[in-house]
């Protein structure tokens, strides 16, 4: 038997995403890795109480106050700390630098609101993606889960499915239906896959070993 990979989900909000990924866990669907720390970049976010209410260990690591890479070594540590091996953002609101990045090299997913290479890069985020959607006027977007590389949202995709944009949409309610039809859906599908990969990986390496 495998032991899981130990994933860290690292947060600034509201958390629905987390709890996509905590309900995956519960339901088995995520059995390859397991959710072992929730980080949150703000001490209010409501992620870290759906964290309380799965039994998860999390920390607040805030962003406001001090130097980029003040911020990014003291997330280190804290995964680090946790024997983090894989690292999901699911509403992570920094860019993080090469050398975090270079830490987690192609162990770190990204979930983002649009049909990436469409609305993304630095300044989209959040409502921001599906105001600019709407705004261009596309009929179809959606969401991507793609890994995280020093470009922004430049890594590459692993899960992209499309959503309608319907008639009389607002950011908000284009945002709630790319949520519960495309992020919901692929992260898990995602973390699922990146953690089997994982730990084939490592099992291949042990067998090298013998
Ligand atoms: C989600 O829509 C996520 O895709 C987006 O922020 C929201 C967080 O919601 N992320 C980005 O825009 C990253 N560029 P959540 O906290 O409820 O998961």
């Amino acid at each position: 038997m495998l032991t899981p990979v130990r994933i860290g989900v690292l947060v600034s909000g509201g958390g629905t995403n987390l709890q996509a990924l905590l309900n995956a866990g519960q339901s088995g669907a995520l059995h390859s890795g397991e959710i072992a720390l929730v980080l949150s970049s703000k001490a209010d976010a409501y992620a870290l109480r759906r964290a309380e209410q799965a039994g998860v260990p999390s920390a607040v690591v805030e962003r406001r106050g001090k130097s980029a890479a003040a911020f990014e070594a003291e997330l280190l540590q804290k995964l680090r700390e946790y024997n983090i091996e894989l690292v999901i953002l699911a509403g992570f609101m920094t860019i993080l630098s090469a050398d975090f990045i270079a830490a987690y090299r192609d162990r770190i997913l990204n979930v983002h609101p649009s049909l990436i290479p469409s609305f993304c890069g630095a300044g989209y985020y959040g409502l921001r993606v599906h105001r600019a959607a709407l705004d261009y006027g596309v009929k179809v977007t959606g969401a991507t889960v793609h890994l995280v590389n020093e470009i922004p949202d430049g890594g590459r995709i692993l899960l992209q499915k499309a959503v309608e944009v319907l008639p009389g949409d607002t950011p908000e309610s284009l945002q709630k239906r790319v949520m519960e039809q495309a992020e919901w859906v692929l992260l898990p599908q995602a973390a699922e896959q990146l953690s089997a990969e994982l730990l084939a990986n490592q099992n291949a390496k042990r067998g090298e070993r013998v």
